[in-house]
């Protein structure tokens, strides 16, 4: 893997500026939660500083990344094909910066929608892009809170919201994002392992 200050470097040029601080932004928050999860350190910085490498990335650029890359489009990424900046964030992710660690590469990829039995770095990674110091939205508060103390309770809650907002929009809803519902509300109730 390319080290640290390399990575960050090309992350800058990558995207626009307020994104950059975003992800410095989910960086931070992602490192101090791996902390109190008990998560490694090294991937939350990682995975929290490239998440959104694809996302200042055109229409045009995705889509030519996803045949450079056979990646498989699904239905719902054929309609809204910025979806598909967590997928080509993974595959830059390797390509770029050599970055082999799968649950790293993972996080970047499930960034947007959540996946079923999400590991707790995608977790981390999911909620801190969430939570991060530059985020306003109304009840950011309380998952700030919830984060703190409930892995699970705050992922569940955060991806509640994602889907709260994406029925208000009238827009589709990844299938991926249900089954990280799902998921979390089967372990909640124990009859889902980790
Ligand atoms: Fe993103
Ligand atoms: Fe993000």
């Amino acid at each position: 893997m390319k080290d640290l200050s390399y990575i960050k470097q090309h992350i800058h040029i990558m995207l626009t500026e307020k994104r950059y601080q975003h992800s410095l932004g989910v960086q931070k928050t992602a490192v101090h939660l791996a902390t109190l999860y008990d998560v490694p350190v090294e991937k939350a910085r990682i995975a929290g500083l490239v998440h959104d490498c694809a996302k200042d990335l055109s229409v045009d650029q995705l889509l030519k990344h996803a045949a450079q890359f056979d990646i498989i489009m699904d239905d719902l990424t054929k309609y809204q094909p910025e979806l598909l900046h967590g997928v080509v964030g993974a595959v830059l992710a390797k390509d770029l910066f050599d970055i082999e660690d799968i649950e790293i590469i993972d996080a970047i990829r499930y960034h947007t929608t959540g996946r079923s039995s999400m590991t707790k770095l995608d977790k981390i990674i999911y909620l801190a892009d969430f939570i991060e110091p530059s985020r306003d939205f109304d009840g950011v508060d309380l998952l700030r809170k919830a984060a703190l103390s409930d892995l699970d309770k705050a992922t569940l809650l955060a991806l509640e919201h994602t889907i709260r907002y994406v029925m208000n929009k009238g827009k589709l809803l990844h299938v991926d994002t249900i089954h990280a519902r799902n998921s979390l509300l089967l372990r909640q109730d124990g009859l889902e392992q980790e």
